[in-house]
Formats: C-alpha cells, structure tokens, sequence
C-alpha cells in the first residue's frame, strides 16, 4: 500500500523530494551515530549561500550525551513540540550570522541560505533512511543560553532529528491522526506566474 505520507506529485520528481516528510513519532530506541550526523551536516555545507558567507550554525544535543544538556535543550521546547521532540535521539539547534564576515555589514538573506542548508540536510537525511522535523515553537532565549550561542547570532529553528518511530506512541490525539495523514500542499499553479504575477504557467505553449 502507498505510504501516505510520500508525496503524490502532480509532476514527476526525484525520489527523496517524495519521500522526504516530517514525523513527530521518532524511534526512542534507534541512536543516529555520529558518522551518520556528520554526514547530514557535510549536505548543509555544500548549499549555496549568498556572498558564499556559509551563515548557518548548527548546536548537536544528543540524548546519549550529557543529561544535562539534553535536559536543558529539551525544556526550551513549547510543550507541545516537547510532547513528541523528547523521544527523539537529537535534537540541533539552527542559528545565524546576522552579519557578513567580510564587512560586518548585516546580512539580510542570512535566514535564506540557512533554510537552504536546511533543506540539503533534511534531503541528506531522508537519503540515509533518517528523518527531521523542524520547530520554530521555542524559546529562543533558552537556547540561547542552554547552547551557549554568542551575540552577532541568532536561533531561528530547532531541528528533531533520528529514525520514525510509531504514530500511536504520540501522546496528543491530533499529532496521532496527523502522523497518518496525506501530506497537502498548494497546487504548482498557485504559484508559478508566466511573464506576469497571476498569469497560469501551463504545461503547453497557448
Ligand atoms: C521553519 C519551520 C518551523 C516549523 N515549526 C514547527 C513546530 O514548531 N512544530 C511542529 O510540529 N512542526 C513544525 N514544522 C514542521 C511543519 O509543520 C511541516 O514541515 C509542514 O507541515 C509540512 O510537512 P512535511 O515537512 O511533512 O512536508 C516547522 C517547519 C519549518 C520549516
């Protein structure tokens, strides 16, 4: 039977764009090795970036590392991302250089490029048989201080990262029914324009 959770694209795409989906169920039980990790994060590092300034930070917090830095990490999550993100094996927090390196001048398309690592890792992962679900519901000023990220930076999401687990170990009924639905999204008509905004870009000239 077709996983519900993989895209049904209205045109052909590469596999690990079907595939790629966002659980809140993670296997507790199944740890993500380091080498495997290094690999997602060696995927961030090809993005491109404007000015090739390579803007994006990331903190690893691993649950089978220090008990008080998964603690801490995890507290800083809204309770319903808690709800779910704790069974996670990894947690990484995201962040950004809000100024370039060669000028210090601020850097607008900081958050663009670091959603574009994002993207590479998140396609790297589902590459590796892994998944990721990113949150913005945290508390940045606790990540902040829980990972020690300096000044001239700024958290913008918390990735959950690590293996699917079972849908009927969440805990809050509606991320259950979620956790099976049908992923939807806007139709490619919606919004690609021809020559001008709001004009269909078809399949055929005409
Ligand atoms: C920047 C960003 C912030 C998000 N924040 C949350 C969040 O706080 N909690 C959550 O459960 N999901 C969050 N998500 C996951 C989205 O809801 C999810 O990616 C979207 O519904 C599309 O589902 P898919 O990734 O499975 O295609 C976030 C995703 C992104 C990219």
């Amino acid at each position: 039977m077709a996983n519900p959770k993989h895209a049904a694209p209205d045109h052909d795409v590469h596999e690990l764009i079907r595939h790629r989906w966002s659980p809140r169920a993670f296997d507790p039980a199944r740890p993500v090795s380091r080498a495997d990790l290094l690999r997602l994060f060696e995927a961030a590092r090809w993005a491109p970036s404007s000015l090739n300034e390579q803007p994006w930070r990331f903190v690893v917090v691993r649950r089978d590392g220090s008990q008080a830095a998964w603690e801490a990490t995890v507290a800083a999550l809204s309770p319903t991302n808690r709800s779910w993100a704790v069974s996670a094996p990894v947690l990484a927090l995201v962040s950004v250089r809000l100024t370039l390196e060669r000028n210090e001048q601020s850097n607008p398309l900081a958050w663009y490029d670091a959603g574009q690592a994002v993207a590479l890792l998140t396609l790297q992962a589902t590459a590796q048989g892994l998944s990721v679900r990113q949150m913005e519901g945290f508390d940045h000023d606790h990540a902040r201080r829980v990972c020690q990220v300096p000044d001239g930076f700024d958290p913008i999401v918390m990735m959950a990262i690590g293996y699917a687990g079972d849908p009927d170990a969440l805990t809050i009924d509606k991320h259950r029914a979620a956790e099976r639905a049908p992923r939807r999204r806007k139709a490619v008509g919606d919004f690609v324009f021809e020559e001008t905004w709001g004009r269909l870009y078809q399949r055929e000239d005409g």
